[in-house]
């Protein structure tokens, strides 16, 4: 069973992120032309925060290495990085997050 939790008002905007810890994990959250995307913030290579990254489309690009990961499917599209990020379930709902980190 699906079980979401309330990370908080949905502050934001197209173009941005924000990095949240749930259940012991941290987790980035993107807003991609006014869709939430949820992944792992922990990049695949190394210990870096993607949310010390930038968004460029779909993607958001390593500050360490410069990988880059599809947010809608965590895929690693560039070297170094050959491991895709764990994706999460998040939707809005009355002007708040809600994000599931269970399967
Ligand atoms: S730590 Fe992210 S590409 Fe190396």
């Amino acid at each position: 069973m699906v079980n979401f939790q309330d990370i908080g008002p949905n502050n934001l905007k197209p173009g941005s992120m924000q990095r949240i810890e749930l259940n012991g994990l941290y987790i980035l959250i993107a807003n991609i032309k006014g869709a939430l995307y949820a992944v792992q913030d922990t990049c695949t290579h190394e210990d870096a925060s993607l949310y010390q990254g930038v968004l460029e489309g779909n993607c958001v690009r390593c500050p360490l290495h410069g990988s880059r990961f599809c947010l809608t499917n965590g895929q690693a599209i560039d070297d170094p990085a050959e491991i895709d990020l764990a994706v999460y379930s998040v939707f809005t709902r009355d002007g708040r997050i809600f994000v599931s980190t269970s399967a």
